[in-house]
């Protein structure tokens, strides 16, 4: 499973790219709202430091100017992908873009339904959201598995991208229901290294190390 991360922060991408368990970017109007900077600079600055999958957003609602939206995202760097909503609009606009080999995320996924829609308009990436359905008491991780049988039925090869990730647990969720990505914000990402018994465990070695009075090098 690759693993993207969630943002618009550059610094955070940065710092996260060092650990080499980086694959690819997301971003969505939202982040790039929170970034406060220019979204265009803030893609081509992203597409500087990695050459990963890097998720950049339309903001038009028809076909037509989700395509000029994409066209100019995806003249930024060549590992730009477009990112658009699940809408009938968007899958045109979809469609569109696997004719002429533009890689697409299709987002705001939220039904098995869409996910073949997505699937049968090309897309490279469906975005089903975990954690918002999870908010409105529905079981995010359940859409994941129905999305990964019907894949799997069709042989669709668009890639399953488990987005709206919120806790460690949903991440463990997006595994075992086979996504093929998930996307996960910096702070979660960070978490999923973490366990108290490690940390407990280091305290010890070292306080037991340092008694032996040795040194490795
Ligand atoms: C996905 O591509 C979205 O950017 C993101 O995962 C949405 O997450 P949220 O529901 O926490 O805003």
């Amino acid at each position: 499973m690759d693993f993207f991360v969630d943002t618009a922060d550059v610094d955070d991408i940065k710092s996260l790219l060092e650990t080499g368990l980086l694959d690819g970017v997301t971003t969505n109007p939202s982040l790039v709202a929170k970034s406060g900077r220019d979204f265009l600079e803030v893609i081509a600055e992203i597409c500087r430091l990695t050459d990963t999958p890097v998720s950049a957003e339309v903001s038009a609602l028809d076909a037509k100017g989700m395509i000029l939206e994409g066209e100019r995202l995806a003249g930024i760097a060549g590992n730009v992908v477009v990112k658009l909503p699940l809408t009938l609009e968007g899958l045109k606009a979809c469609k569109h873009f696997r004719r002429y080999g533009v890689k697409t995320n299709v987002t705001l996924c939220f039904t098995a339904n869409q996910a073949l829609l997505a699937a049968k308009a090309g897309a490279t990436y469906v975005s089903p959201f975990v954690g918002r359905l999870d908010d409105i008491n529905l079981e995010g991780s359940h859409l994941l598995g129905d999305i990964r049988t019907i894949y799997n039925t069709y042989d669709f090869d668009t890639k399953i991208l488990a987005a709206s990730i919120r806790s460690p647990n949903h991440v463990t969720q997006a595994a075992l229901a086979r996504a093929d990505v998930v996307t996960v914000p910096p702070g979660v990402l960070r978490k999923l290294a973490d366990h108290p018994l490690t940390k407990q465990g280091i305290d010890q070695f070292v306080a037991d190390w340092k008694s032996t009075g040795q040194s490795i090098l």
